[in-house]
């Protein structure tokens, strides 16, 4: 970061934002990429392109721009949220519910206009779910056949990525818009991006300028990012750490999913007296589904994790 080449990114010039946009696009499958401060703004963004006041969009239960972003997607995007159930598996709607979420053809115009499907993989609030290539496939032709567009949040694509040893681009096919997040267990401190056409990047980068989110030297940011897409393939191991810390909690007795990725959710009688609890201890989780959530990443070791068993055990949160 502190060597980084860098230039004015409002008007497009900063180097390292440029050659970081470049290759995101290309791993991800799509004509261009457009850097934001957060994956929370990458997704407004697209939501704010996609939609017009009132549209309808859905997304499966649960999903980041349904819970986490603060109804963004209704109060700056216009947008009508409908949450689509997990019928599929955890963080998958199936193809037959989104068709009948979505309606038939004919509706009379006094009728709700839907227009956009938000997917996410991995799904955070499912516990880091993986959406295999087939079903994504399957939605999309779904949503494509009744004129919708799709957003993937792809906050973690590179995890899902990762656990399926696909490349990201396999997972991404026939979306419009794809947002990827450098923050997620990779380590750089800030940076996403939002990719799709070149016609929907001009106007996201509008968007992202009206949100106060263009940036001067971003070259300094863009450097953390470059260093964070080196490590996408070395993600299997805090796949790893993560299922060492569900094997172990599961034997302490918590009722401990088996992890796809890096969040582990475990069931307790009481989530806020065990975050509390383990807060005391030096674990840090927080409550996500009604349930504790862990989340591993490279600057926890698998001696961490241990480590955190052992006060688990000694602290007996349960
Ligand atoms: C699925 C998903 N999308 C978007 C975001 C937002 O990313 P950021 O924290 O960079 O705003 C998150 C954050 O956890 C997420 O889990």
């Amino acid at each position: 970061m502190a060597s980084a080449e860098v230039a004015d990114n409002v008007i497009d010039i900063d180097p390292t934002i440029l050659e970081l946009e470049q290759r995101a696009a290309a791993l991800l499958g799509m004509p261009a990429a457009l850097w934001t401060p957060s994956g929370t703004m990458a997704n407004l963004i697209a939501l704010s392109v996609h939609l017009q006041r009132g549209d309808r969009f859905l997304a499966p239960k649960g999903a980041h721009v349904l819970l986490n972003e603060l109804g963004s997607a209704a109060w700056l995007a216009g947008g009508m949220p409908e949450p689509l159930p997990h019928d599929a598996g955890p963080g998958r709607p199936a193809p037959g519910t989104l068709s009948a979420a979505i309606g038939g053809a004919g509706a009379p115009y006094y009728a709700l206009r839907t227009t956009l499907l938000c997917l996410e993989n991995t799904h955070n609030w499912a516990g880091g779910a993986v959406t295999p290539p087939d079903e994504h496939a399957q939605l999309l032709s779904v949503a494509r056949q009744a004129g919708l567009r799709v957003h993937l949040d792809g906050a973690r694509i590179w995890h899902a990525a990762c656990a399926l040893g696909l490349p990201p681009a396999a997972l991404t096919v026939g979306a419009d818009t794809v947002s990827a997040c450098f923050s997620k267990a990779l380590g750089a401190p800030v940076g996403s991006v939002v990719a799709g056409s070149e016609d929907f990047v001009a106007r996201a980068r509008r968007m992202r300028q009206m949100l106060g989110g263009g940036v001067r030297q971003g070259g300094v940011l863009a450097a953390a990012c470059l260093v964070a897409l080196d490590r996408v393939n070395d993600l299997g191991a805090e796949h790893e750490k993560a299922k060492r810390l569900a094997t172990g909690l599961a034997e302490l007795g918590w009722e401990a999913d088996t992890p796809e990725t890096n969040i582990v959710l475990a069931g307790v009688p009481d989530v806020a007296v065990a975050v509390e609890s383990l807060a005391s201890w030096g674990v840090l989780a927080g409550p996500m589904a009604g349930k504790v959530r862990f989340v591993t990443h490279r600057d926890v070791s698998a001696q961490d994790i241990d480590e955190a068993l052992r006060r688990i055990r000694g602290g007996n949160a349960k």
